[in-house]
């Protein structure tokens, strides 16, 4: 076992607070991208390296934790590499320059987490900096941080393949789940039924896009909401199983289907975020996790500033799994430091 206990001998501060620049390098891994990332105070990003495993497991329709753990081993020192050969080259940065080392704890596979965690880890001790984990629902939401000027307070839609949450962020350390879904989460929802109508892996993308070119309007599909801020998304799927059960083998309506699930979906969210907004009295709202790539949601969402709220979404390349936001959440997300033996998980707690 590692005896150091890194923030005991390094009374370092970091963090808006700290008075001069942080520069925090973050490794993602804990599902099928291997990411390692340097951001500058939370916010400016220096150096952003994705190794993206979508191909591997588009064989097998899913992703599989065992191939995904392997496959994370085998990037994981490229993407730092890579990482470091960034930062040097767009911002003069070398490895003694970084403030902390900072790595995703969970939610995610633990196989997977425990590549990119363990990274980390060693990266702390070998350049001796503190070492900061990082909760990935919490990173999503800091992806909004990343080349803005986002403040809270602020509603956020956390939207992804393992969550579906409307969160009250109070400060950039203090936020509440005001509402969440009751059993699948909205990504969940989209692979799973992309599958039933037969499109490939990764279906939340080629559902959308499918979407985009059919009628919103064909099918009325149940809204999945439950409560007043809850979802439950296993009602629609089962509706969306019925409908093309009833084509009975007859060629199915594809691009309709995608467009009325879509519509569905995309109004009862929403709806609740408008809600949310309206009850908290704030004026901005976030859309965060790998769904807020979705066209349909991000309109959606967007279309609340013609009522005067100021919307923010991060790009797609800070909405899938980055690691960048995983540094921007370490530095404004922080209280302390972590001992070095803190340990991943696969749930929320
Ligand atoms: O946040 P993320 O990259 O991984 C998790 O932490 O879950 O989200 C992945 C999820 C998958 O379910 C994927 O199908 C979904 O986000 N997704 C989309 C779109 N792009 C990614 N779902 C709907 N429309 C999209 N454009
Ligand atoms: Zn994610």
């Amino acid at each position: 076992m590692i005896k150091k206990k890194l923030f005991s001998e390094a009374p370092i501060e970091i963090g808006p607070e700290s008075g001069y620049d942080n520069y925090i390098m973050a490794i993602e891994s804990s599902c099928d991208e291997t990411a390692c990332a340097i951001v500058k105070n939370g916010r400016e990003v220096i150096a952003n390296v994705v190794a993206s495993q979508i191909k591997t497991h588009a064989q097998f329709g899913g992703v599989i934790p065992e191939i995904a753990a392997r496959e994370h081993m085998d990037s994981i020192n490229i993407v730092v590499e890579e990482a470091f050969r960034q930062a040097k080259e767009n911002a003069g940065i070398n490895p003694e320059d970084i403030t902390a080392f900072a790595g995703t704890v969970g939610p995610g596979l633990v196989g997977c987490l425990l590549v990119g965690l363990n990274a980390a880890k060693t990266l702390a001790l070998v350049y001796d900096k503190p070492f900061i984990g990082v909760n990935h629902l919490n990173a999503h939401l800091c992806g909004n941080y990343l080349d803005t000027d986002l403040k809270p307070p602020f509603m956020a839609l956390l939207v992804s393949g393992g969550h579906t949450q409307i969160i009250d962020v109070k400060s950039y350390s203090e936020q509440h789940i005001i509402g969440e879904t009751i059993d699948d989460a909205v990504g969940e929802a989209y692979d799973k039924v992309a599958r039933l109508i037969g499109l490939p892996y990764p279906g939340g993308p080629k559902l959308d896009k499918m979407a985009q070119e059919g009628n919103p309007h064909a099918f009325k599909l149940p809204e999945a909401k439950v409560g007043e801020f809850d979802f439950s998304f296993s009602g629609l799927k089962t509706a969306v199983l019925r409908l093309v059960k009833s084509f009975d083998g007859q060629e199915l309506p594809v691009k309709d289907i995608c467009a009325s699930f879509q519509e569905c979906v995309s109004s009862t969210l929403v709806k609740k975020v408008k809600k949310a907004l309206e009850q908290s009295g704030y004026d901005q709202v976030v859309i965060a996790g790998g769904v807020a790539a979705n066209s349909e949601i991000r309109k959606k969402i967007f279309d609340l500033s013609e009522e005067g709220y100021k919307v923010f979404a991060p790009p797609m390349k800070y909405c899938t799994d980055n690691a960048a936001m995983v540094a921007s959440c370490a530095y404004f997300n922080t209280n302390t430091f972590d001992d070095i033996n803190v340990e991943v998980f696969s749930r929320v707690k």
